[in-house]
């Protein structure tokens, strides 16, 4: 029997199989609202064992890219739950990645009102896409006071209950590649003096609030978080520290009883490889499961989950463009190519037409 086609558990959840969809941006929510074109994009996709979604805001504040859906307002939430009854209504469980962007945005993707705030005012290097002007530096972002700590804190908590409401089965927290998180997370974004920066206690200490609320909102098992040790996308270089960093992280939030742990690796990207102590460690966790991704075929799927390396394995482009992946994996058919063309452009093209199997 297939490691990764047979039933699987996690925490509480039932799973069809060992697979997870990964989050994918796709900017296809136009207003910053989930649509039916996106409802249709998921549903064909649920023939997996859990669905995280594409990041998704949790606020104003943190819509840092064009048409990212948002997850704080009366129509997202019912837009959010036409999502989730079609793909439950294929058997697949579905959570919501919470990705409030922080510095990594530009005021001409946020609506009228809403700021760019991150632990400092330190603007991330690189570009950002615009709909009105096209390609843009990222702004320079407003250091966060105390009171709109709290306030952050406070948004990420009605996220997770509106995720509720809108009948998902949990939440993943983005702690990864670069937006707010992660930013209070490390050393370079930020240069904060008080009980939020400065040693690792006071740099995780947004993250382990932030999990703590969505914790007392919706329960420990409905909690998870991806994390990227070594990652260096969005202009976060690698430190000294790292790794006993994301150690005293990831114990803390063992602690807590978070549900999984989903780790980010993009050396199949060309991003800098994760070490392997990084990975015993996280398997090495008492409570935490281990949610594994980053460059998975088949093969390297089924090895990892045979040799017990974590619990599931998360694949982001091969879903992206074969719908029924879990099909074509089994039967042995060829694969569709992704088309980076089409990744972040409006529509149906390159989203919902990639051809299934018939
Ligand atoms: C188009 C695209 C959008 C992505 N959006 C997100 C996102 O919203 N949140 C996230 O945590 N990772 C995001 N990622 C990273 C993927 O989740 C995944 O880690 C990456 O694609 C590597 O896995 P793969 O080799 O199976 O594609 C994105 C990747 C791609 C290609």
């Amino acid at each position: 029997m297939s490691p990764l086609f047979s039933k699987a558990r996690l925490g509480p959840l039932a799973l069809q199989n060992h697979l997870v969809m990964c989050p994918l941006t796709r900017d296809r929510a136009t207003d910053n609202i989930p649509n039916e074109l996106m409802a249709e994009y998921y549903a064909q996709r649920a023939s997996v064992g859990l669905i995280i979604t594409e990041g998704t805001s949790p606020s104003p504040n943190g819509l840092g890219y064009a048409r990212i859906p948002g997850i704080f307002s009366a129509a997202q939430v019912a837009g959010w739950k036409r999502v989730v009854t079609g793909v439950h209504a294929r058997g697949a469980k579905i959570f919501v990645q919470l990705m409030h962007c922080g510095r990594i945005a530009h005021p001409l993707n946020l609506p009228a009102g809403a700021r760019i705030l991150a632990p400092s005012a330190v603007a991330a290097a690189g570009e950002m896409y615009t709909d009105a002007q096209g390609m843009k530096p990222n702004a320079t972002p407003i250091a966060m006071t105390e009171s709109d700590i709290r306030a952050t804190i406070e948004e990420y908590a009605q996220a997770a209950g509106n995720a509720s409401t809108a009948g998902f089965d949990g939440i993943e927290l983005h702690g990864a590649n670069g937006y707010l998180l992660e930013q209070f997370f490390r050393p370079t974004s930020n240069r904060r003096a008080d009980r939020y920066g400065g040693p690792i206690e006071g740099r995780a200490r947004f993250v382990l609030d932030v999990a703590d609320a969505a914790i007392a909102a919706i329960g420990k098992d409905r909690v998870g978080i991806r994390l990227s040790p070594f990652g260096v996308f969005n202009d976060m270089p690698a430190y000294a520290d790292m790794e006993a960093d994301y150690t005293y992280l990831a114990h803390q939030l063992n602690a807590r009883g978070l549900l999984y742990i989903h780790l980010v690796d993009h050396s199949a990207l060309g991003a800098p490889p994760v070490p392997e102590s990084i990975r015993t460690m996280l398997r090495g966790l008492s409570h935490c499961a281990l949610i594994l991704s980053g460059g998975y075929n088949l093969e390297r799927a089924e090895r990892d989950l045979a040799a017990g390396k974590c619990d599931l394995v998360a694949v982001g482009r091969p879903i992206l463009a074969n719908p029924d992946l879990v099909q074509r994996w089994k039967t042995g058919a060829a694969l569709n190519a992704p088309d980076p063309n089409t990744f972040y452009t409006p529509g149906a093209k390159g989203y919902t037409d990639y051809p299934a199997l018939g």
